[in-house]
């Protein structure tokens, strides 16, 4: 059974087709890279399999249960795009919080440790940096011992060694046993981590396949010229691409 799983879905926001019939599934084990240029469709996936948004037809379900469901919330974790929590708890509070939520968080001193936030854990938020920030909203997306994490472009604005470092952290996830849909514009990233990419625009799936696969179909050595190949057999403009 996938651990995760779009069926047929759309989603309309007043006359944005945001998705236009999106089959998706995530296996255990498996890290999933859903790629796309911007306003294609990716967070609005995500948020339908978080349960935080309803897709307007078709399916959507977490370990074959509602995204809304609290067997489905208890087994995921989630770092979002414009994630947001309070700037004025300490990096520590905000850890014993979330993790509070969930029946079998991680010890608090492992979340500290696991997302690299040993030594500002008695910083306030609000006074963190955005890197560091970052890594608070990945500590919270671990912090209930998950088996499924989303990562809606995890690594905007990290310097390079924090994006390798959390890179490490990610596959040490997977390693565990754990899967992952990730967002990224980076198709470095998604090349270096992931099992399967899905590339999405304007709402439908443009290519599915390995990393290996995907370059193989377009004739390129890169995921990123892939991608750029992708879009252009797509019909989307090469300068609508890159805005
Ligand atoms: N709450 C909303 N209300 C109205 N329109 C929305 C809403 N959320 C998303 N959209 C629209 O749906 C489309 C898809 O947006 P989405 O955020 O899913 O794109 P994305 O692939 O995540 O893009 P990005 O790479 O920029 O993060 C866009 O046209 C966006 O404007
Ligand atoms: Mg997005």
């Amino acid at each position: 059974m996938p651990v995760a799983e779009l069926r047929g879905v759309t989603k309309r926001y007043g006359a944005v087709e945001a998705l236009r019939g999106i089959d998706l599934s995530i296996a255990p084990g498996e890290l999933l890279a859903l790629l796309g240029p911007n306003g294609a469709g990716k967070t609005t996936a995500v948020r339908i399999l978080l349960g935080l948004a309803a897709p307007t037809s078709g399916e959507a379900a977490i370990f074959g249960h509602h995204p809304a469901s609290r067997q489905a919330k208890l087994r995921r974790g989630a770092l979002l795009q414009v994630g947001r929590v309070p700037e004025t708890l300490k990096v520590q509070e905000h850890i014993e919080l979330f993790s509070s939520y969930y029946e079998k968080p991680l010890p608090i001193a492992e979340t500290i440790a696991a997302a690299g936030l040993a030594g500002i854990e008695n910083r306030l938020f609000g006074a963190l940096s955005g890197g560091q920030k970052q890594r608070v909203l990945f500590a919270l997306a671990i912090c209930g011992n998950p088996d499924l994490l989303f990562l809606d472009e995890p690594t905007v604005g990290l310097d390079v060694e924090s994006r390798r470092a959390l890179w490490t952290r990610i596959r040490g996830f997977v390693a565990r046993g754990g899967s992952v849909l990730l967002t990224t514009h980076y198709l470095d990233e998604a090349d270096a981590l992931a099992h399967r990419v899905a590339v999405i625009d304007r709402g439908r799936i443009a290519a599915e396949g390995t990393p290996a696969e995907i370059k193989a179909q377009t004739g390129t050595s890169v995921l990123e010229d892939a991608f750029l190949a992708i879009m252009k057999e797509n019909g989307n403009a090469l300068e609508e691409v890159l805005q």
